[in-house]
């Protein structure tokens, strides 16, 4: 891997844990508890290798449809990782923001969010994104409603600027992992010329020496861009 040509911004959607689990003989909370460990490591290899933007798919807004008891240990396990990885940020310099209306989780979710992104607001070295109760059609309807309220003319431009995703450049790399080949509903607006690359792995086992190969093969694609 050439670390002088590496992407901007890459996203990551996380997927197996459930699978990774059921062959272990565990239960799919087993497989979010271990996705969460791996969660932590890729942030800091992405951190360690220079990459500015990464954004990971946590929580859709097809994710309710689970059953009860999975949807309230993955908010439990959520409200946990904040907890123990506000340190973490700060000590890398990583800031932390949200996408999504999380206006649908508890309070005390929703409190542990904000402050998290409040206090890591003055860092500059990578950013995470973790999308919580993310839709993109669900986004791009929310942006479009804020730019009719606001009478403010529909263009791309314009559209852009009232994403969840404002301020941050559009996916250069997107990873799937667990060996789906689907988009999910995740940043449809953002990864229109972004590469993809689908693993057969389940996130569990994702590991920084299989992102690494990853970006090496990104770095031979020619990214035209529409143009020759
Ligand atoms: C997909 O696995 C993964 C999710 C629904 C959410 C991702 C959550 C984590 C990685 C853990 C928590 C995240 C953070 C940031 C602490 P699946 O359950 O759909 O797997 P399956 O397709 O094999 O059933």
């Amino acid at each position: 891997m050439n670390k002088s040509n590496i992407p901007k911004h890459i996203a990551i959607i996380m997927d197996g844990n459930g699978r990774w689990a059921k062959e272990q003989g565990l239960n799919r909370t087993a497989g979010h508890e271990k996705g969460a460990k791996v969660v932590r490591d890729i942030t800091m290899h992405c951190s360690n290798i220079g990459i500015k933007y990464l954004t990971l798919y946590a929580f859709s807004t097809e994710n309710w449809n689970r059953p009860k008891l999975e949807v309230q240990f993955l908010m439990k396990l959520l409200e946990r990782y904040f907890k123990s990885e506000l340190p973490v940020y700060l000590k890398n310099n990583v800031k932390f923001k949200a996408i999504g209306d999380i206006g649908k989780f508890s309070n005390s979710l929703q409190k542990i969010i904000k402050d998290t992104q409040d206090k890591t607001a003055h860092c500059t070295g990578l950013t995470q994104i973790l999308a919580l109760n993310y839709g993109s059609r669900d986004e791009i309807v929310r942006a479009i409603q804020k730019l009719n309220y606001k009478n403010i003319q529909i263009n791309e431009k314009n559209i852009n600027s009232a994403l969840d995703t404002a301020d941050i450049p559009d996916v250069d790399l997107l990873i799937r992992t667990s060996g789906e080949i689907r988009i999910s509903n995740f940043l449809l607006w953002q990864i229109a010329y972004a590469e993809m690359f689908f693993t057969q792995t389940y996130w569990p086992e994702f590991n920084s020496n299989e992102l690494d190969d990853i970006l090496s093969d990104f770095q031979k694609r020619e990214r035209r861009f529409g143009g020759v």
